[in-house]
């Protein structure tokens, strides 16, 4: 066990004393647990936590946004014709030659899912239940079959859900991958404070941690060796999708193609927002950056903002998939992000050491955001994508973006993929299937492969259409 009196004496001196307001209650595995717990902490980010939160209750902006500046949308590259063929060769050439990885965000709590276990295990499969992992890894699995080379996968979680995650690999014999290419590795915790600044203690042995955001990747990503694991691969593209959405085209050769040829350092794929209101980050130029400012900061008035040609000003939105060139995540990883705060119902011991659970903000929680980055970027491009094919995340437990629209627009994608193979099925005027259907990545991750493995195979004429490698 760390050195108590020299533990209390530095939390004294950081103002932070009541953490050891039940220590003479505990017993020995409760002081270790506390004890190693608070050896953690590090005074240098305390200090920086408080004076972000002093910031934000003083008014300043948690972001480092110059929201003062005039903004335009950045521009959006719409690959067709020559312009997608080109990206695509060269996509492919980087994926022949092993310089492209992927990396998955998922140390997230899925709070507004609700799912007991790590998002990525949750079942999406709209025939096998397959979890979201499985469709991540088959069109890894699918990629390395195609390209000769494999896309090595790169996992972030958090330490409530890495050994959950790590057992879901395991039990699935890692989808197929092999292991030695799979890089788990776990984002960092902050404490909570409370608005006078103090450290929250969840249980009378615990103090509350919660995940430093998506925004943790990058200093994660150095501390763990995963970015020295991707420069002694020889890695230059990493491609970077949220854990959530089976849609996504991983590692997909023409936004990698694109992103390579422009010599992009942080390249962004954006999509037409649903409606002027949809909660997206939008791309913008803003005092002389491009960065990504999100839905709350825009009025009214500029979220309905329309141009000569009756479009949205403001149409396409970021839904976080990303590529990152390697230099650049290095770079970012050492310089570091900005903190947001955040008012939250946080779990506190209350003077008797009673677990509350308070039903209304008690506490400020602190993230980063990945995108903050894009500011630092000396080159970023967008590339527009068709949701309808790329995005259907999973994120609330019922309605929109729930676990049944996820399915039911895979089966939506897949049944539009067996169209083009020759297999016309019945499907409503919004084009979902009245069958379920599910195709493993790894038998087709693509409509012209699909075409081929079907041609001259009879599909059976009723009831769920699966297709497996
Ligand atoms: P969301 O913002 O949707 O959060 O994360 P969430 O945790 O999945 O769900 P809610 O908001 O609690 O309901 C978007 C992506 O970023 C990852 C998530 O795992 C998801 O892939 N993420 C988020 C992290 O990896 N770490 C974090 O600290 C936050």
């Amino acid at each position: 066990m760390p050195d108590i009196e020299s533990l209390r004496l530095a939390f004294a001196q950081h103002g932070q004393s009541h953490v050891f307001a039940f220590w003479d209650q505990l017993d020995e595995q409760g002081r270790a647990a506390l004890a190693g717990q608070l050896s953690k902490i590090d005074f240098d980010d305390l200090a920086l936590l408080r004076r972000t939160l002093d910031g934000a209750l003083a008014g300043a902006s948690g972001s480092a946004a110059g929201t003062a500046a005039p903004m335009a949308p950045a521009p959006v590259a719409v690959l067709e014709g020559k312009a997608l063929a080109d990206a695509t060769a060269r996509g492919e050439a980087e994926l022949r030659a092993g310089r492209v990885a992927a990396l998955v965000v998922a140390g997230g709590q899925g709070s507004r899912l609700g799912f007991d276990g790590p998002k990525g295990c949750f079942p999406v499969g709209p025939v096998t239940d397959a979890p979201l992992f499985f469709f991540h890894a088959r069109k890894l699995l699918a990629l390395e079959t195609r390209f000769g080379r494999p896309v090595p996968f790169y996992i972030m979680t958090s330490e409530t859900n890495d050994a959950a995650t790590r057992a879901c690999f395991r039990e699935n014999g890692f989808f197929g991958l092999d292991e030695k290419n799979v890089f788990f590795f776990v984002q960092g915790m902050w404490p909570a404070l409370s608005p006078e600044g103090r450290i929250i203690l969840d249980g009378r042995d615990h103090v509350f941690f919660g995940p430093d955001g998506h925004g943790g990747t990058l200093s994660a990503l150095r501390r763990s060796g995963a970015l020295a694991d991707m420069e002694a691969r020889g890695i230059s593209s990493v491609f970077y999708f949220q854990v959530d959405n089976p849609m996504v085209e991983v590692a997909d050769p023409a936004f990698v193609g694109y992103h390579v040829a422009t010599g992009s350092d942080y390249s962004v794929k954006v999509c037409a927002k649903r409606d002027p209101n949809e909660g997206l980050g939008v791309v913008v130029e803003r005092g002389g950056r491009t960065e990504i400012v999100e839905y709350t900061e825009f009025t009214d008035e500029q979220k309905n903002e329309r141009g000569a040609d009756g479009e949205l000003r403001y149409k396409y939105g970021s839904v976080a998939i990303h590529v990152f060139s390697v230099p650049f995540l290095a770079r970012e990883a050492a310089a570091g992000l900005p903190l947001h705060v955040a008012h939250k119902k946080v779990p506190h011991v209350d003077a008797s050491g009673r677990v509350v659970k308070p039903s209304s903000p008690n506490a400020y929680k602190f993230e980063k955001f990945i995108f903050d980055a894009l500011r630092d970027a000396k080159k970023s491009v967008c590339v527009a994508f068709d949701r309808e094919a790329e995005f259907s995340p999973v994120k609330n437990a019922e309605g929109s973006d729930s676990p049944a629209t996820c399915r039911a627009d895979l089966s939506r994608k897949w049944a539009r993929w067996l169209a083009a193979a020759g297999v016309a099925l019945e499907t409503d005027a919004k084009g979902y299937p009245a069958r379920r259907i599910e195709i493993d990545p790894a038998f087709a991750a693509d409509p012209e492969t699909l075409k081929a493995k079907l041609a001259g195979v009879a599909l059976p004429a009723a009831g769920d259409i699966l297709l497996k490698a």
